[in-house]
Parts: C-alpha cells; structure tokens; sequence
C-alpha cells in the first residue's frame, strides 16, 4: 500500500510540494564476534514483519542453504533443516533477496526450524525495510503466523559472510535490538497511526484485530501513567486545481482541506472517502474529549466497539451508529459534534489540522506513510501488529528497571523457560521453578509464591524464607509421618534450612532417619532400665517399683515420685532436725560432763574413781538416718534410743513448728 498510496498522492494531491515522503527505514545493529576477519558491527534494517527482539539480542551462527538460496521454497523440498541440535546455536538462515516476498522468505526459514532470517541484498544501496506484501491474493494468511526476527543487510555484507563460510569459517552473529528504540525515561509515548477504513482487506482486519486485543494491555499501562498514548489518522488535501472534481468533491471535507482514498476505490458505490474522513475525525475528536475528562484509554473502547457494532457492510458505517457507541461509553456526544464542526464549511478543522502537521516527520523521526503505523518515543515500530510484540516494543523503551510489571508477565513471554527450564533451578515436586520469561529474554530468579519468599542465586539453589516457609513444600525440608504422627525437618522461625527434628538424624532435606536410641546407648543404659525404641523416640521402662524419670534418663521408687515436692520439703525439715537434735544432744551431754566432773571432784576427796568414768554415766544417743545429695533419695526414717524418746520427739516437734515458720 505504501507505493500505492504514494502513487495516488503523486497523482492527484501534492503532499506539502514534495510526493515524496521521508521514509525512515529502523535499524538494529548486527555484531558479527567470529571469524576475527569479519568482526564488526553492522547496521541492518528491521523487517516489518515477524517479531523483532525489542529490548533483546540474540545469538546464532550462520548457515547459507546449498539450495533453495532464495528460500521461496518450502526447505523441506529440498531435504534441508535449520533446527537447532541439544546443546547447538540458533540457526540465522541467510538468503538471497529476489523472486518471492521477503515475508515467504521468512516463513520458509521459519518453518524449517531457522530462530531468525537474514536476507542478503542483491544490489548495491541503502538499507530498506522489508514490508508485508500489499496483494489481497498474497497468501496472507501464513503473515501473522511468522514470529521469526528477521533483518536485511548490505550486499557487501552478504558477500563477505558467504566468502567465509565457502572457506569452512564459523559465522557467528548478536543481532541487538536493544538500542533500536530509544529508553530515555519511565514514561513511553506511543502512537497509533490508523484508520476507521474497515474494509480494506487483510491489512484493515490485522489492525482491527490489534486493537481489539491490545486494548486491555494499553488501558492498564494508560491507567497506570506508564505510557502516554496518541491516535493518530493520515488524510490528505485536494490541491486547488481539483477542488471541484468529482474525486475531491467525493473524498475530501472543509473544501478539499481533508481527504481519504475511497474505500472501495469506486467512486459510485459504497462509502465515500469523505465518509471516512468523518470518521476518522469522530475518532480524533473522541480521544480529544475524553483525554480533556482525563480517560484518554476510553479510545481503544470505542474504536473496538465501533469496528465491532458499526462496520461498512452493514451499511451502519455513520453519525447515528457512532453516536450509541459514544453514548453507551458515557461521553458527551454534543461536545464531540462541536469537535467535528462543519464538515461543509469552507474553514479549517484545528483537530485535523493538528494531524497533517504530525504527519511531517522531524529530526529522527521519518514520514508516517505505513498505514497502519506505530511510533514508540518518536521511532517507527517495524514488526507485525500483534499484542506480543508489540507490547515487547513498548516495554523496550522504558529506562531499563523502570518497566512495569506488565512488561514481564507471560503475555511477552519468549518462551525460553519451555525448554529445560531455561537452565534455572526448578523444583520438579512442587513445580516451583525460579524461570521467568521476559520480554528481555528469560531470567533466573528466586520466586515468591503465596507469599513465601524464596532466596537463592536462581541457577542452582533457592530456598525459602521467612515466617510461613514451612507452608510451600514444607520449606523444601523432609517431613515423615508413621503411625498418625509427624515429624518435620522445617522450623518455621529459623529464616533458612532444613533440620531434622530430635529422634531423627539426616540432611534434613530429603531424608531424616529415625535414630535408635536404644542400639546407639543414647539413653535409657540404666541397670534397671529396658528400652524399645520407638519411631522419632523411645520408650524405657524400669523392673520391679521403680518408676522411669525421662528428664533424668533413670529410674527412681514410685512414691518418692509421685510426692517429690513433699520429699523435698521433708529432707530440709528432717535436716534441720537432725542440727536441732545434735545440738541439744551436746548440751545436755555438756551439762553431765559438768556434773560428772564436779561429782567426781567431791566424791574423789572420799573414795578414788579410777576406772568408773566410761561407765558411770554411759547413756548416749544415737542417730540414724541419711541425708542423701538426691533428695529424691531421701529416706526420711530415723530412730532414737529408748531413754530419751519422748523427750526428743517433743523438742523435734518445736523444732519443725520453729523451722515452718521462719521458712515462710
Ligand atoms: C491529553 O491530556 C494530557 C494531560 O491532560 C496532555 O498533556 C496531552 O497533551 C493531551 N493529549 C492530546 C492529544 O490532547
Ligand atoms: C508443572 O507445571 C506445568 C506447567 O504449568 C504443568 O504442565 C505440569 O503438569 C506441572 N507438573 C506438576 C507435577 O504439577
């Protein structure tokens, strides 16, 4: 369209004295790393077809066919295959421009297994871009299936890479886009040159589908402030020689300023261009009056309804139709008629006037003559009009780390993860994997899943962490049942790793084994003890009457057990007793002594007492009992000879009364 377009407007309407337009043709760069002879980097011209890597690089070697050097054939009829080996490079096929489409070109290639397609120019000139065919009978429907990147580079290029590979060379190739749009800031500005023609064959139904399909994702990043959307249409002016021509007359508004092709290029059927001037205009004016409300995303609504409940062939292609869209989107159709103004009035229309001058291109920024055209921060979009790719491109022209979240969702995915997992670390229990498709390419990093966060560097490990860890996968750890009990190697509170709990012994990670306490003499070794080992324990018990204590891995007599806070209690009163008892015992034994000896001194000065002192007064008392270091061990019996019982057990009673009450 775009030569034909140029054609009409050579024809009939001088476009600012110049027919023709300033095309720029986008470039990426192409770095070729071997062999040392070729190593350099080349300018090559984005094809406007396949997916262009915006943002990316890629990474192949070269292969030129020993036939079908064109590729206007499918490879397959001539037994030969591009797809990758295990472990191999991509495969860039390189072909000869000439004979067929560049776009059949590319889905040879593609079809044949090659990541990417180089052609080749057959003539000594500047780059060009690589366009869709423009025919209707052109087998367009294999166009949106081609997803390959594809590139023209020089003649000189081309024929240096052949002398290298003919002499047995390696070519190997980085294709970069990642400076093919500009990334300067967090905010991208786009626009959308289109038309509200629906009825001009494939080109008309891509466009419809793009926008229908894109509309979520440039709602969200408008919505958002990420991006900063214009729509844009492409008219024409009726130079004064013909401005009373039946072709003017039926194209152009505002006396011959506005014009558009007829739709069906027939004059006497059908719409009119005029008719889609207006349209075009009621589209333009629309954004203007909901941009003004501050929804500039309401646009992609009502195109897509309008395309959708308005089309040419149901004649419903007009003002009534297109005033229930606007309506039913809660615009104000009054304010949009003031926008559109006299259509017949011989005066200028500011919204398309505004149009036609965004129309000329500026410093970088080349003509719009593509339609339907994209330009992102002030570039033209080369590459098909798919939601993928195109959000690929937009997403590649925000400062890097500024994009938005919606630039690495699975919608621009590169698919890289399918494949080996991207070589990223995967836990294949859990299905957790740390791979993530991008638009940049696939990256390896940790990640958070229902709010778990797991860290790790992506490739080989990762793990998770913090307070709910244990709830993904049980933090990666082992975990055991037997018998209606569980046991777990994960604790929720440690930030990391695995642990096997008490009773069990191993990595913690994919195996912990029970220990058998009783075989490895861990516990329960006491004489009287008998152990049975237990799953994640043991259970010990003790012969005859004797209790097993688990705290102090022994068995003890069962009483004592049962009151050991009392045994306690006993031990010190029966202590303190004992000091009580003794120390009376050496008082009165004292008091005798004293006695004795006085005795004796009077007694002696009548009658001499040699050998009577051990005997005379031999009454002693004797004390049994054992005041254990265990208190558990105490045995509280005691006795007291005869003579002094009584006496002793009343002073032991005052003593414990004495003893209770100082100890409160
Ligand atoms: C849309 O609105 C914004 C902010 O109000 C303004 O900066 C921008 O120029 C407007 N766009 C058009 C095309 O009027
Ligand atoms: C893991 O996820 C992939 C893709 O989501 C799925 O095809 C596969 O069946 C899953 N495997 C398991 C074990 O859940």
């Amino acid at each position: 369209m775009r030569e034909k377009l140029g054609l009409l407007v050579c024809l009939w309407f001088l476009l600012y004295g110049s027919c023709l337009g300033r095309f720029v043709v986008e470039k990426n760069s192409l770095k070729v790393t071997s062999p040392a002879s070729l190593k350099d980097v080349h300018e090559c011209a984005i094809g406007n077809f396949g997916v262009p890597q915006y943002g990316g690089t890629m990474v192949g070697t070269v292969l030129y066919p020993k036939a079908n050097q064109k590729a206007c054939k499918s490879f397959e009829d001539v037994d030969i295959s591009f797809k990758t080996k295990p472990g191999g490079m991509p495969i860039f096929v390189l072909a000869d421009r000439g004979d067929c489409y560049f776009t059949l070109k590319a889905w040879n290639a593609q079809k044949a297994g090659a990541a990417a397609i180089l052609v080749a120019d057959d003539r000594v000139e500047p780059l060009i871009t690589m366009d869709n065919p423009e025919e209707e009978n052109a087998q367009a429907d294999y166009l949106q299936n081609i997803n390959i990147p594809s590139a023209l580079i020089s003649k000189a290029l081309g024929d240096d890479i052949k002398k290298e590979l003919s002499k047995g060379e390696m070519v190997n190739i980085n294709l970069d886009w990642r400076e093919a749009l500009p990334h300067p800031d967090e905010r991208v500005e786009y626009e959308f040159w289109t038309n509200s023609n629906d009825e001009c064959g494939p080109k008309c139904e891509s466009q419809k589908e793009f926008v229908k399909n894109f509309k979520g994702a440039a709602q969200i990043l408008e919505q958002k402030g990420y991006t900063q959307f214009t729509p844009h249409y492409i008219t024409w002016y009726c130079p004064d020689a013909f401005l009373l021509s039946k072709q003017c007359m039926s194209q152009c508004i505002n006396h011959g300023r506005y014009c558009a092709p007829d739709p069906e290029q027939d004059f006497n059927k059908g719409y009119d261009g005029k008719d889609v001037v207006v349209q075009n205009l009621r589209q333009a004016c629309f954004f203007k009056i909901a941009n003004e409300s501050g929804k500039p995303w309401l646009w992609w609504d009502y195109v897509t309804d309008f395309a959708i409940r308005c089309p040419m062939k149901e004649k419903k292609y007009g003002k009534d139709c297109a005033d229930q869209v606007i309506r039913s989107l809660g615009v104000d159709v009054d304010k949009i008629d003031k926008c559109i103004g006299d259509t017949e009035a011989d005066t200028d229309n500011p919204v398309l006037k505004a149009e036609q001058e965004s129309q000329i291109g500026k410093g970088s920024r080349g003509d719009v003559t593509i339609l339907p055209t994209l330009v992102i921060n002030n570039r033209q979009y080369r590459g098909k009009l798919d939601k993928g790719a195109v959000l690929k491109a937009i997403c590649s022209g925000f400062e890097e780390t500024t994009e938005p979240s919606i630039c690495l969702t699975e919608d621009i995915e590169t698919n890289e993860c399918k494949e080996n997992n991207g070589g990223c670390w995967q836990d294949k229990v859990s299905n957790i994997t740390a791979c993530r498709d991008t638009f940049r390419g696939r990256v390896c990093e940790c990640p958070i899943v229902q709010g778990v966060k797991f860290v790790g560097d992506g490739y080989t490990h990762c793990e998770a962490s913090g307070v709910l860890r244990c709830e993904i996968n049980n933090g990666g750890c082992w975990k055991g049942t037997q018998d209606g009990r569980t046991y777990s190697a994960c604790i929720d509170d440690h930030t990391k790793g695995c642990k096997c709990p008490p009773g069990f012994k191993g990595d913690g990670l994919k195996n912990c084994e029970d220990v058998d306490e009783c075989k490895e003499k861990l516990a329960c070794q006491c004489p009287e003890c008998k152990c049975k080992n237990t799953w994640g324990s043991y259970e010990c018990s003790c012969s005859g009457n004797l209790l097993y204590m688990h705290e102090h891995d022994t068995c003890i007599s069962k009483d004592v057990n049962t009151e050991s806070s009392w045994g306690f209690v006993w031990a010190i009163i029966l202590g303190l007793a004992a000091v009580g008892i003794a120390g009376y015992a050496m008082y009165k034994y004292r008091i005798r002594r004293y006695m004795d000896s006085e005795i004796r001194a009077i007694m002696a000065q009548y009658m001499p007492l040699d050998n009577q002192g051990e005997t005379f007064f031999s009454a002693e008392r004797t004390f049994h009992g054992r005041q254990g270091s265990d208190l558990a061990g105490f045995d509280p019996s005691f006795s007291l000879n005869d003579d002094d019982k009584q006496d002793d057990l009343d002073l032991l009673f005052t003593e414990i009364l004495f003893i209770y009450a100082s100890s409160r």
